[in-house]
């Protein structure tokens, strides 16, 4: 697993928003909103002190949410013997941060209808991949005592939201973002060609929100972590790893690429090469039982199948984490 070179600072570029697309982003954080539930879920998840019953007090409130939720726990993933027929069970079917993540992620689809979207562009693997980052953040933050694992969860699942916004609010601007993609710049470079940049998008919007500022921060520096604030540096670095580590293993997303300095993300998280690789190879063994879930949340049919083995096994040895965590075009 090689380490990488410090950070050439020359070459980073910050990252730009067009002022056209920040004033509508104003006007539209005045019409769209977070679900009043979906707020309270992330303050919920993200107190460790939480109780089923809190949990279950917040999801009964909403009656097409707890139609939902009954409706997961009874589906064929859990393979209950008798019939779920409250939240409270569904909770201890579902388990307590899996079902605050359904929660809070049919918050978000309800906000952000990505049924329809441009041309070229899949909006059920954003879903899909948003699920994977979050999971994943999860387990690093649970697995190596890092951070709280829900607020993890919520900022992995959050991480994106700036491209969520920009494929559901801002199509024709995006289609155009797409177009600088397929003409062969990189997504990183067609951002910065439109000034479209999602990570400052979904700071924008998480900012507008008000909503916390682990998350505000962790959305902004998610794909260049060395830049955040010490405060929020942790959260960055362990999203930004998995954001990685999932687009390695198949759950990617059109517009992302780049890669991250390995090397750095180390040290920030005071870890060894061993102890990640460890990690890594339990995670991609856990992923494939957990992919089922994620698409019965997004619920769609026709998501493609579980990554390909091949893309695991790479992974496992180390091969595609050393390629895709290096210095070379990092992001500003
Ligand atoms: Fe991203
Ligand atoms: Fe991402």
């Amino acid at each position: 697993m090689p380490l990488t070179a410090p950070v050439d600072k020359s070459k980073e570029m910050e990252p730009r928003l067009d002022p056209q697309v920040a004033h509508r982003l104003r006007d539209l954080s005045l019409l769209v909103s977070l679900p009043q539930i979906s707020l309270n879920l992330i303050n919920l998840i993200s107190d460790a002190g939480t109780t089923n019953k809190q949990l279950q007090a917040v999801v009964e409130l909403d009656p097409a949410l707890t139609a939902k939720v009954i409706s997961l726990a009874n589906s064929a993933f859990y393979s209950v013997r008798t019939p779920v027929l409250t939240v409270d069970r569904a909770i201890t079917v579902i388990g307590y941060q899996e079902l605050g993540l359904l929660a809070l992620g049919l918050g978000l689809s309800e906000t952000f209808d990505l049924s329809s979207v441009p041309m070229g562009f899949d909006g059920e693997s954003l879903w899909i991949h948003s699920l994977a980052v979050s999971w994943l953040s999860r387990e690093m933050g649970r697995h190596f005592d890092l951070i709280e694992p829900g607020e993890a969860m919520i900022a992995g699942l959050l991480h994106d939201l700036g491209t969520i916004t920009l494929v559901s609010k801002f199509p024709v601007q995006f289609q155009h973002l797409l177009e600088l993609i397929v003409a062969g710049q990189s997504g990183l470079e067609a951002e910065n060609t439109l000034k479209l940049n999602h990570e400052l998008v979904g700071y924008e919007l998480a900012c507008l929100w008000k909503l916390p500022l682990i998350y505000r921060e962790s959305i902004l520096f998610h794909h260049r972590p060395q830049r955040a604030p010490e405060r929020s540096k942790i959260m960055a670095t362990i999203v930004a790893m998995a954001d990685i580590l999932v687009r390695k293993i198949g759950f990617d997303v059109k517009t992302e690429d780049g890669t991250l300095d390995l090397g750095y993300c180390l040290e920030t998280l005071h870890l060894s090469p061993e102890s990640l690789h460890t990690f890594i190879r339990e995670m991609l063994l856990g992923s494939q039982k957990v992919v089922p879930l994620w698409q019965q949340m997004v619920r769609h049919g026709h998501h493609k199948t579980p990554p390909p083995r091949t893309k695991f096994s790479s992974l496992m040895e180390g091969r595609g984490l050393g390629s895709g965590l290096s210095q070379k075009s990092e992001r500003p």
